[in-house]
C-alpha cells in the first residue's frame, strides 16, 4: 500500500498481510496515521521514507538514488500494478511495482536522463520499508562444493551489507535476504524477503536507522562510471522480488516457487533422469568408454546423457580450448554423432556442456582475437572472459553454438561459467549473456539450458527467466547437499535442481556414503547420476534401476506440489512435498548426526490436510537405509493410516537410522466408504 497523495515520493505504508478491502475514508486514515511523527533535535516537518529513499525527504540512512530531489510526477494502473513516475534535477524514473498470482511483488527502477548534462549512476537499488517486528535477519554465504549456507543475526542499528563484485553471483551469494519476527522458522513467525533477479555484481542491505526506520533493499552494484546517461538514455535496473509470509520460510517457499513454476520458461515437461559424464571420466573422453557409459545409462533408465567438459578441440585438461567450439578430432575422430546415435537409438536425449563466456589463452580464438580477452590481469582455472559486451564476439560465439546445434540433434546446453570477472563493465557482460541465451533458445526453441557456474555459483531468477535447471553445487557428497538442497529450495522449486547420484566415496569431500542415502538424496530434485557406471556393481546398478522407476513415479508430485520442511530442532531432518490438494505426499526423514538419544526422535510431517487419514509406506529406492541393532517402529515394515492432524502435530517415530541415512515415506489420502 503506497500513500502517493501530494507531489512528494510516495510512501510505502504497508506491505504484509492483507488488510481486506477498505474504504477510501479508511485508506485515508490509514495513510494519515503512518505520517511519522516529529521526533526531538529534527527537521520541522515529518520525516518521509519514500518509495525511493532520498536525503532531500529527510532520510539519512542508505538512498535509493543519490543526491537527487524528486517529487512525483504520475501513478499509472496497469493490469497487475502500478507505475510511479518520479521526475526531478533532470532525471525521470519510473518505478513499476506489480504484484503476480502468488504475492510476490516485482519491482524495478527506470531512469530516464532528461536534462541536457550526462549522468554518471552510482545504484538505483529498490528499497522497502521492514516493520519494527523484524528484528532478526536471514541471509546466505558460501563456498565452492559449500554454497547458501544459512547466517543469522539480530538487526542492530546501522547496515548489514551484502556485496557481490565477483561479476557472478559467487558461491557466497547473499541469495535471499530475510528478516523477521524472532526465531522465524520453516512454519512459524512473519517474514519480509528480497530477492535479485541478476547474474552479476549486487548489492542487498538491511539498514536500521536510530530515527527508527528500517529498511530492506537490493540492486545492482555499478563501478563509478559503469552507467553513464547521455540525454535520452535510459538505464533499467534488474527485478527484485519480494515475499511477505506469516507462516515462516516455508510461506515465502511456496509464493516464488508459484512465480517460477509461472514463467514462460519453466520446463513444462517431465524432468528427464540425468547422467552427466563429468565426475565419471573427467577429460577421458573417447567413443568407447563414452558408448559403454551411454549404454548403461539406458539399461538403468536414464532419459538424458550430457557430455561435460572435454569434447572440444584439444581440450585434455582444463588449461586450454575454452573458446574453440570445435569437436576434437583427435579423441572424436568421427564427431560426436556416432555418440549422439547411440544415445538417440537408446531412447535417451542428448546435452552438451558448454561454457561460452570464457576463452583460454591456449586457443585458436584468443590468438586470433586478443582483444576480445579481458576479466583482469589474473587467470583463473587458467581462462579468462571473452568480451562478450562486444557484438563481434558475441556473435562469433552465438554462431558456433548454433553451428554446433544445427550439426547435431542437442536437446540440451550444460551452460558453465568458471571464473569470477574481476574487471570491465559486468552490467554488459551479464546483459549479453542473457542476449547470448535467449537468441540461442530463439533459433532453438526446445533447447533446455542449465546454469552452473562452477556449481551453485550462479542462480536467480534473471537467469532462470531463461533456464531450466540449475546446478546447486559441485559437491555429490549427500550430507552436504542435504543441506545445500534444503536451503536453495527457499527460492527454488525441485524441478529446477540438479540432484545427481555420486559414487562412494565422493569426489569432493573423499567421504563415503551408504546407497541408500545418496539414492534418497538425490530423489529431491531434478534427479540424476555422475558415476562411472562400468565402476558400478551389479547389485548397484540394480538399485539404481529400481531408483529410477521410483523417480518417475514421483516426480509428477515432487515437481508440482508445496515444499514442507519441519521445524523440529535437532535430527532428523524432515522435508516432504505435498500435493496441491494435499491428497498425497513424500516425505524424506534424513538423520546427518549420530545420535544423542538411544532411539530417533519423534518427527511430525507438517503441511498435511488435518481431517484426512492417510496411508503411510516406505518407498522401495532400490537399497534399505543402514539402521543400528533394534527392533524397528512396526509401520517401517506394515505401513500405518494416521490423520494428518496426528501426523502433524505428534507425528511419526523413525526407524533407527544411522547418520548419513535417510528413509523416505510416501503418504496417499485414504477414500473414505
Ligand atoms: C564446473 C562444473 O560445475 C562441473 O560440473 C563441470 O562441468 C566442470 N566445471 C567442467 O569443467
Amino acid at each position: 500500500m503506497l500513500d502517493a497523495r501530494g507531489a512528494v515520493v510516495p510512501a510505502v505504508i504497508h506491505w504484509g498481510a492483507d488488510l481486506g478491502a477498505l474504504t477510501d475514508a479508511q485508506l485515508e486514515t490509514l495513510a494519515d496515521s503512518r505520517v511519522r511523527v516529529v521526533g526531538p533535535s529534527a527537521a520541522d516537518t515529518p520525516m518521509r521514507l519514500g518509495l525511493v529513499p532520498l536525503l532531500s525527504d529527510g532520510w539519512t540512512g542508505l538512498p535509493g538514488l543519490e543526491g537527487a530531489t524528486l517529487s512525483l510526477s504520475a501513478v499509472e494502473p496497469v493490469e497487475t500494478g502500478i507505475l510511479v513516475t518520479l521526475t526531478g534535477d533532470g532525471l525521470s524514473l519510473v518505478v513499476e511495482l506489480l504484484l503476480d498470482a502468488h504475492g510476490v511483488l516485482h519491482a524495478r527502477n527506470r531512469l530516464t536522463n532528461t536534462g541536457a548534462q550526462p549522468y554518471a549512476l552510482a545504484s538505483l537499488p529498490t528499497v522497502l520499508p521492514l516493520p519494527p517486528v523484524a528484528q532478526e535477519r536471514l541471509d546466505f554465504t558460501g563456498v565452492w562444493a559449500g554454497e547458501r549456507e544459512p547466517q543469522r543475526s539480530g538487526i542492530q542499528h546501522g547496515t548489514w551489507l551484502r556485496e557481490s563484485r565477483h561479476g557472478r553471483n559467487g558461491h557466497d551469494d547473499s541469495y535471499v535476504t530475510v528478516a523477521g519476527t524472532p526465531g522465524f522458522g520453516f512454519r512459524h513467525g512473519e517474514v519480509w524477503a528480497l530477492h535479485l533477479g541478476w547474474s552479476g555484481d549486487k548489492r542487498t542491505w538491511i539498514d536500521r536507522s536510530a530515527v527508527g526506520l528500517t529498511t530492506i533493499a537490493a540492486g545492482e552494484l555499478l563501478t563509478p562510471g559503469e552507467i553513464r546517461l547521455a540525454q535520452g538514455d535510459e538505464y533499467v535496473s534488474p527485478w527484485a522480488y519480494a515475499a511477505w509470509s506469516d507462516a515462516g520460510l516455508d510461506g515465502l517457499s511456496s509464493r516464488f516457487h508459484g512465480m517460477f513454476r509461472a514463467l514462460p520458461a519453466h520446463p513444462s515437461s517431465s524432468r528427464p533422469l540425468t547422467l552427466n559424464t563429468w565426475e565419471a571420466v573427467y577429460f577421458e573422453q573417447d567413443l568407447t568408454r563414452l558408448g559403454a557409459l551411454a549404454d548403461l545409462a539406458a539399461g538403468v533408465g536414464v532419459e538424458r546423457f550430457v557430455l561435460d567438459d572435454g569434447w572440444m578441440t584439444g581440450r585434455i585438461d582444463d588449461r586450454r580450448a575454452l573458446g574453440d567450439w570445435t569437436v576434437d578430432p583427435a579423441r572424436w575422430p568421427e564427431g560426436l554423432g556416432p555418440l549422439i546415435d547411440r544415445v538417440r537409438g537408446a531412447g535417451m536425449q542428448f546435452g552438451l556442456w558448454v561454457e561460452p563466456e570464457m576463452v583460454s589463452l591456449d586457443s585458436t580464438l584468443a590468438l586470433e582475437h586478443p582483444e576480445w580477452v579481458r576479466g583482469g590481469t589474473r587467470s583463473w582455472r587458467h581462462q579468462f572472459v571473452l568480451d562478450l559486451s562486444n557484438d563481434a564476439a558475441r556473435e562469433h560465439v552465438r554462431d558456433a553454438l548454433l553451428a554446433l546445434l544445427d550439426a547435431y540433434p542437442i536437446d540440451y546446453l550444460k551452460w558453465d561459467m568458471n571464473r569470477d570477472q574481476l574487471g570491465g563493465s559486468v552490467h554488459a557482460q551479464v546483459s549479453a549473456t542473457y542476449r547470448l541465451m535467449d537468441e540461442l533458445r530463439a533459433a532453438h526453441p526446445g533447447l533446455e539450458i542449465e546454469s552452473c557456474s562452477s556449481g551453485g555459483g550462479r542462480i536467480d531468477a534473471g537467469v532462470l527467466a531463461r533456464t531450466q535447471r540449475v546446478w546447486p553445487s559441485d559437491t555429490n557428497d549427500a550430507h552436504d547437499r542435504q543441506s545445500i538442497m534444503r536451503w536453495t529450495s527457499l527460492l527454488v522449486p525441485l524441478e529446477y535442481f540438479g540432484a545427481h547420484v555420486g559414487s562412494a566415496p565422493a569426489h569432493t569431500t573423499g567421504r563415503s556414503q551408504s546407497l541408500s542415502f545418496r539414492l534418497a538424496t538425490a530423489l529431491f530434485g531434478h534427479a540424476g547420476i555422475e558415476w562411472d557406471l562400468a565402476a558400478a556393481t551389479p547389485a548397484e546398478l540394480q538399485s539404481l534401476g529400481i531408483w529410477a522407476q521410483r523417480y518417475r513415479e514421483l516426480r509428477g508430485l515432487l515437481h508440482s506440489g508445496d515444499l514442507v520442511r519441519s521445524d523440529d530442532l535437532g535430527d532428523p531432518t524432515v522435508t516432504g512435498v505435498v500435493a496441491a490438494d494435499r491428497s498425497e505426499a513424500v516425505f524424506a526423514i534424513a538423520c546427518l548426526q549420530s545420535p544423542r538419544e538411544s532411539v530417533r526422535l519423534t518427527r511430525r510431517l507438517p503441511g498435511l490436510d488435518p481431517a484426512l487419514e492417510y496411508r503411510v509406506s516406505v518407498v522401495d529406492l532400490g537399497a534399505a537405509p543402514l539402521t543400528h541393532a533394534g527392533i524397528p517402529p512396526a509401520w517401517v515394515a506394515d505401513g500405518i493410516t494416521l490423520t494428518g492432524a496426528v501426523l502433524g502435530a505428534v507425528g511419526l517415530e523413525p526407524p533407527l537410522l544411522m547418520p548419513d541415512e535417510a528413509i523416505v515415506v510416501k503418504l496417499v489420502a485414504v477414500e473414505r466408504s
